[in-house]
């Protein structure tokens, strides 16, 4: 008997087709939430994903003295109480699952005037801050963590933060994100060079509330000593979650699907390139913008994909797509070979060790490598899957079924509300056969 709660049963269903949107996008709602709470004035945001991850975001500030109304579903209006503005809370400050949120919020509490305390649940604990206490540290923060640099963080503040000049070890939107708000306390210039660029939210939405950045692909340098104003955003669609429905609809013969005002920001659409490459029938159409960033309706046709070896330049791009990767892999005719993605082993969970685990259990040929896998496609088989409560690795499981042999199970679905809220009914109406199973 399996140990693992079996939460949702996904068995081959009809074709994937209809019109549907997709929540907004996490990236841009978490930092949404914490510029507006730093600007001067009421900066009303729409499109605001209700995951849990942002709404812990959102709630962190509220804890730190920010006023935020959520009049309707994805909307909220924060009334942001300026730059040294936050109070400082009695209680430790709960992150929930989100890397994002912590990572971002050390950057931004190292400047504060009051300590601070970050903690997350189970699978936050164990991911590694370090990355983000370092460069932070030579700025001139004091942070304590947990032996090997995990949460909690305690931030110390009343520290005079200096700007530095710095190189993430890894390609990390999270640690240009986290030096870069820093920077905002900062006496002097923060930059940040960047190996492989990675997405530019901060930089963009910086800008758009009126602190001067200056950023090109893979830098970004900002002064401190400025003042936020208060902007209006529009959130899109966020990428990584249409992904899921983006595979369902290539994989499933007949299907046809169009997802409106998907989010098609370079940094993150590394996934169409590698889908495209492998055959895939995916067109952008009424290319547009909102609120900065490029959108379009994405029209996903079924067609027959071939294996491929995923090219190193897309892998930041693309790096919270490789779970649903690894299924149209699977499925897809040949071996397809990844490589140069060693950062998948600290996301919410091994997503190399996990998914390579769950698609034998599916009896697809898979072999490990430190950095990424080798997958013999051609078939799906039924099975029981552990998604070890990794909400990516239980939502590609699902479009798994859609393709297998029988019933995929999947365990462990819970967090698959931090970042897709109503996952379940909408892959229901898009034609997915997965129920829960209850
Ligand atoms: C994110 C950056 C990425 C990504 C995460 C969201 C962000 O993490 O995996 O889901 O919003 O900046 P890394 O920066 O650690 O690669």
């Amino acid at each position: 008997m399996s140990e693992t709660r079996i939460d949702w049963t996904s068995g081959p269903g009809g074709p994937i087709r209809g019109d549907i949107g997709i929540p907004g996008d996490k990236s841009i709602s978490h930092r949404a939430i914490m510029l507006a709470a730093l600007a001067e004035g009421t900066s009303r945001i729409s499109g605001f994903l209700e995951g849990e991850d942002t709404r812990a975001t959102a709630a962190i500030f509220r804890s730190l003295g920010v006023s935020i109304e959520a009049p309707s579903e994805s909307q909220r209006v924060v009334h942001g109480v300026g730059l040294h503005g936050l109070e400082s809370s009695n209680v430790a400050l709960d992150c929930g699952n989100s890397g994002t949120g912590m990572r971002l919020l050390t950057g931004l509490l190292a400047g504060q005037r009051f300590d601070a305390t970050l903690i997350g649940d189970e699978s936050l604990s164990r991911r590694p801050m370090r990355r983000v206490i370092d460069p932070l540290i030579k700025m001139g923060a004091r942070i304590e963590a947990e032996e090997g640099g995990l949460p909690p963080l305690r931030i110390r503040g009343g520290q005079r933060l200096h700007g530095i000049t710095y190189t993430p070890p890894v390609a990390s939107a999270q640690i240009k994100s986290a030096v870069l708000l820093a920077g905002l306390y900062a006496l002097g210039d923060t930059e940040v060079r960047e190996v492989h660029p990675t997405r530019d939210y901060t930089e963009r939405m910086l800008a758009a509330f009126g602190w001067p950045v200056d950023f090109s692909e893979g830098q970004a340098r900002l002064g401190g000593g400025y003042r936020l104003r208060a902007t209006d955003v529009d959130v899109p669609a966020d990428f990584s979650s249409a992904a899921f429905f983006i595979v369902a609809a290539t994989l499933v013969p007949g299907s046809e699907l169009i997802l409106r005002s998907v989010g098609l920001n370079p940094r993150r659409t590394g996934l169409l390139e590698v889908l495209r490459a492998m055959g895939a029938d995916i067109r952008a159409e009424h290319r547009r913008e909102q609120g900065g960033e490029l959108v379009a309706d994405l029209v996903v046709r079924h067609a027959k994909l071939r294996g491929i070896e995923v090219p190193l330049e897309h892998v930041p791009d693309m790096i919270d797509e490789f779970p649903i990767l690894f299924i149209a892999a699977a499925a897809a005719q040949g071996r397809t070979v990844i490589r140069g993605a060693a950062e998948l082993r600290v996301k919410e969970s091994d997503r190399i060790a996990t998914m390579a685990a769950g698609l034998r259990a599916l009896g697809v040929r898979v072999a490990e490598t430190p950095d990424g896998a080798v997958i013999e496609g051609g078939s799906i088989g039924e099975g029981e899957i552990d998604s070890a409560g990794d909400h990516r690795v239980a939502m590609s499981f699902v479009v798994a079924g859609a393709v297998a042999a029988g019933e995929v199970r999947v365990g462990d679905c819970a967090n698959v509300a931090t970042s897709f809220p109503g996952f379940l009914e909408l892959a229901h109406r898009a034609g997915l056969g997965v129920r829960s199973a209850d």
